[in-house]
């Protein structure tokens, strides 16, 4: 009731002032408020998973707080964790706006936001502020000028950075956002980032003293034999979580809508059957070897069951939080 009052004077403004809007009230810290208002009555559902406890398995996908400024506002709503960014070495304006749609007909959103942060410096003095005592995951990338064959240099800058403060590391090279990005995710590419950012992963734990792991984040779009070939590399580098999917290229189901034919990442309503299907190839190959977090079109508890059941052991919510509010938490957590 009160989000549907919140959202009709939201979806009022264009989709990226109603963003903006949204993190500047969670800043403050009388969003600490909502704590009483819809966290109290999320109940504990401890999950144990890469070796941390989550206290429930229900996460803020990456996206929605980039710059890590609302830690302790989305913490508040009742997530099991929150995981921000994407963050980049160096701050980047991202693409020309308008660059965020929504397609309220299909419960979807286009974005082409290309990376739009302050930089990784700014993201963890948020952090820092922030002293969030929960589950944090720091979802990492490039800047959009460095070469493709440099991204490796990034994602390690960006590693070193962010490892003491995150819960967990997500290594995102599915946004089709950036240039190049996804190609990232096969063959000989994925190998050599993989086998350097375990190599610093290691060498990180030594000199921190604290295993800090590394999820995968991947693309919707990939053929079966492309997503066997991620799995094999993920398990051989010794990767500790997938996170299938981000946004997808294709249209299907929204060709006709207004925006629907908007260049960028679909979200929401259609992408839930194609991540739903990636995440059961992913269970298969990786046989229970590796834990999988869901993500695609998540805005009912039965969406999220659906993905529990294809074999995530953890989920994540963007676009059916705008549409659904945070009693979307609630609802999830409640049908587990
Ligand atoms: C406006 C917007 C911005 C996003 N930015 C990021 C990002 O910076 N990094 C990332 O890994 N995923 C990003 N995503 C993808 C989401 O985290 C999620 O993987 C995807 O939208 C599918 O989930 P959903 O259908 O619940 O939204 C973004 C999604 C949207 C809608």
């Amino acid at each position: 009731m009160l989000y549907s009052i919140a959202r009709n004077l939201l979806f009022k403004l264009s989709a990226e002032q109603a963003h903006e809007l949204t993190i500047n009230m969670l800043k403050l810290p009388a969003s600490f408020a909502l704590k009483g208002l819809y966290g109290a009555q999320v109940k504990n559902k401890p999950v144990e998973v890469m070796g941390i406890t989550f206290p429930n398995p229900v996460g803020l996908a990456a996206g929605l707080d980039k710059n890590g400024e609302c830690i302790n506002g989305f913490g508040a709503m009742g997530f099991g964790f929150v995981e921000i960014g994407t963050v980049t070495p160096r701050p980047q304006p991202g693409n020309p706006k308008p660059r965020i749609f929504r397609l309220p007909e299909a419960n979807a959103i286009i974005n082409r936001m290309g990376f739009n942060n302050h930089g990784v410096d700014y993201l963890v003095n948020q952090v820092k502020k922030a002293n969030f005592k929960g589950v944090l995951g720091i979802n990492i990338g490039k800047n959009k000028d460095t070469p493709e064959e440099n991204a490796k240099d990034d994602y390690i800058f960006c590693m070193r950075k962010v490892y003491e403060h995150a819960t967990y590391i997500t290594v995102n090279i599915s946004s089709p956002n950036t240039p190049g990005l996804r190609d990232l995710q096969y063959g000989d590419a994925l190998n050599n980032l993989l086998s350097a950012l375990k190599a610093e992963q290691t060498a990180l734990a030594a000199k921190h003293g604290k295993y800090v792991p590394i999820t995968v984040k991947i693309a919707p779009d990939s053929t079966a034999e492309e997503i066997a070939g991620i799995a094999e590399c993920l398990l051989a580098n010794e990767i500790d979580g997938v996170i299938a999917t981000n946004t997808t290229l294709s249209r299907e189901g929204v060709e006709n809508l207004e925006f629907g034919s908007e260049m960028g990442g679909l979200s929401g309503v259609p992408v839930q059957d194609k991540s739903t299907v990636v995440i059961k190839l992913l269970a298969k190959e990786l046989d229970g070897k590796m834990p999988i977090i869901g993500v695609g079109g998540i805005n009912s508890a039965e969406a999220a069951q659906e993905k529990l059941a294809a074999g995530a052991s953890l989920v994540q919510v963007y676009t059916g939080f705008i549409y659904e509010g945070p009693k979307l938490i609630k609802d999830i957590v409640d049908s587990i």
